[in-house]
């Protein structure tokens, strides 16, 4: 059976050479196929004395599954190669350094800003929240300013295109919104974003504040000093801190005062404040016989420059990383 070891050998060399899995397959039929060389053996055994038969018939079986297992060992190999030249192509160099995660932080003001309601929370103070955009009775009418009152011209206002509403020039409306939802003793400060038409070096057409508001049967312009001073002395951890209220007016409050901070061999100013105006507990259906108390608004932007010695409010809203990274 010369024939038979012949292709035998022919095709496990033939196989053994290939190594892509489609040519290996069209391969395997040219001898196990329906027309392949060791079917057509198969097929030519009726012509055999039918004393050879049986033999040749198991040597024929042998010689296939002989060739099954080469083609299945080959289509290992050519998987085995195929993966590394995957992992070859795609290989990482895990010795590099990690890139970081750039967990970020949070920015100056931010910062401040949770500094200031820490500080009132411990001096029993809720925390409330208010709209930016607002209608122009909450941002003036409310607060004692109606229509034509002067005072108004003290704000260069943002309106929207409706006409009826504006972006809030101060957190004062929300002592409005609070005082409709509740009732004295009322207690809050309110911290937000305001805006007006103002930019330069210590002006920013975006701007923080943070609203003050203590309404009780006998809250006095001593409470109101005394909560405040007790404020700037903490933030600024300085026992020796020089506070000072100088006369002012704001509509909302009688009597009325900006709060000066002592800075150098000067005053800095760090917001207004006063007694509620009777016509604002009015507005709001409160009572103002028998209830008062004062209200105050602060300039977070204004603290934090002092507290981190910054001395350009433009710095905190430009959104470079290589100032904002120092406060992390
Ligand atoms: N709303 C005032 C402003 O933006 C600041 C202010 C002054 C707030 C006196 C007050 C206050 O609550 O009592 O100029």
């Amino acid at each position: 059976m010369h024939d038979l070891d012949a292709i035998v050998n022919e095709a496990l060399a033939l196989f053994s050479g290939i190594d892509n899995a489609d040519q290996l397959e069209q391969a395997k039929a040219r001898y196990l196929g329906r027309a392949g060389a060791l079917t057509e053996l198969l097929k030519g055994l009726g012509k055999l004395p039918p004393p050879e038969r049986p033999a040749m018939g198991s040597r024929i079986n042998a010689a296939k599954t002989q060739l099954e297992l080469a083609l299945q060992e080959q289509r290992e190999k050519i998987q085995a190669r195929m993966l590394d030249a995957k992992l070859a192509e795609e290989t990482l160099d895990v010795t590099l350094p990690g890139r970081g995660l750039g967990l970020g932080g949070l920015h100056p003001v931010t910062r401040t800003m949770e500094r200031i309601e820490a500080l009132f929370r411990s001096l029993g103070f809720a925390v409330a929240d208010g709209p930016e955009i607002e209608t122009d009775y909450y941002n003036f009418t409310a607060l004692n300013q109606p229509e034509n009152h002067p005072a108004r011209s003290m704000h260069d206002t943002f309106y929207l295109d409706d006409g009826k509403h504006l972006l809030r020039t101060h957190t004062s409306p929300i002592q409005i919104r609070y005082m409709e939802q509740h009732r004295p003793p009322i207690k809050i400060i309110a911290p937000g974003r305001v805006y007006r038409v103002d930019s330069d070096a210590t002006h920013s057409p975006m701007f923080h504040q943070v609203e003050g508001l203590w309404i009780d049967e006998h809250i006095t312009f001593a409470d109101l000093k005394g909560v405040l001073i007790d404020f700037l002395k903490r933030f600024f951890e300085r026992e020796d801190l020089g506070v000072r209220f100088r006369p002012s007016f704001f509509p909302f409050t009688e009597p009325s005062a900006e709060i000066d901070m002592s800075f150098g061999a000067g005053w800095l100013e760090m917001g207004g404040a006063g007694m509620v105006h009777p016509n604002v507990l009015r507005n709001v259906a409160i009572d103002s016989e028998r209830y008062q108390g004062f209200a105050f608004g602060l300039g977070p932007d204004r603290l934090t420059m002092l507290r981190y010695g910054v001395n350009d409010l433009r710095l905190f809203f430009e959104n470079d990383l290589r100032f904002l990274k120092q406060f992390n």
